[in-house]
């Protein structure tokens, strides 16, 4: 409960930074009022779960959406293609005894192509929301000559839940994700509660998700979301780079010499079943 109180404070602080709008329950459980209208406006919690996704529902985009120009062996798209998400859930299959790193938001591939070739003993799963970063990634990586990489055009939020097993992921990156400044598409952010609930749940014990933005509100809003996860052990980094290999983004920030925030979260082990709950204080 104290823990509770806390991050609320820590929570409402960050709320004092008018120009970045937060959700109104930042703390919710999974699915509460994550539904947003076509508009963007609230709807009630549950009427129509999902649509905060960007591009919107799966079913919907099936329906009347057109499927878009993608090329390359590495990508997939599970809208358009069914058959693509049985390709993912094989790239995924828990008993691959090679790692499992997945990024969310590779926009160029420079760190997937860098990180794929850095270890070719792992699997890279890369997520992106537009069709022009993954043939843009597909180019990047037919040049360095990468083989252990897939990458899906689609939110990975959509997904993920439908092809991923309880502990079973290395790695999660989220690099530079998107602010959604305006209060109508703060529901948009992929650093939410609900969605760190499912992180902690995919990764296995030892393994972590690192998060990196250029936005002070957003670090802030990073840093109370993940420490109100308590399956994580969670690290501000001074060293931002994370011993990785660099994004585009991060490349330009250094350059211009702009402020970058980085943050470890790393899934604890579990305590044995028969191990008694600390008291309560
Ligand atoms: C600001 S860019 C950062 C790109 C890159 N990570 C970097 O550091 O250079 C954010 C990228 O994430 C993608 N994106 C945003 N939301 C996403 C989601 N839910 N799933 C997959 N990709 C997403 C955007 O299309 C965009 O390319």
């Amino acid at each position: 409960m104290a823990r509770r109180r806390s991050l609320d404070a820590l929570y409402a602080l960050t709320m004092a930074q008018r120009t970045f709008h937060l959700p109104d329950s930042p703390l919710s459980s999974p699915g509460d009022g994550d539904a947003v209208a076509a508009d963007g406006a609230p709807t009630e919690a549950g009427q129509r779960p999902g649509t905060h996704l960007v591009g919107g529902l799966l079913e919907m985009r099936r329906q009347h959406g057109k499927a878009p120009a993608l090329s390359g062996r590495r990508s997939i798209d599970p809208i358009f293609r069914p058959g693509d998400l049985d390709r993912l859930t094989r790239w995924c299959d828990p008993s691959d005894p090679r790692q499992l790193h997945i990024e969310i938001g590779f926009q160029y591939g420079k760190f997937a192509s860098e990180l794929c070739m850095a270890d070719v003993g792992l699997r890279y799963l890369g997520f992106e929301v537009r069709h022009k970063w993954c043939n843009e990634a597909e180019r990047r990586m037919d040049k360095a000559g990468v083989e252990n990489a897939l990458i899906a055009l689609v939110d990975a939020r959509e997904v993920l839940g439908r092809v991923l097993n309880e502990a079973s992921v290395d790695a999660f990156y989220v690099f530079f994700p998107d602010p959604w400044w305006k209060k109508k598409h703060a529901r948009k952010r992929l650093i939410s509660p609900s969605f760190i609930a499912d992180v902690a749940r995919w990764l296995r014990p030892g393994g972590r998700l690192v998060v990196k933005t250029d936005v002070a509100e957003y670090a802030d809003l990073a840093e109370v979301v993940l420490r109100g996860e308590t399956r994580f052990e969670v690290t501000r980094l001074d060293d931002s780079s994370a011993g990785l290999p660099l994004t585009r983004r991060e490349v330009g920030c250094a350059r211009r010499e702009l402020p970058t925030w980085a943050f470890e979260a790393r899934r604890c082990i579990d305590p044995p079943d028969d191990e008694p709950s600390p008291p309560s204080p």
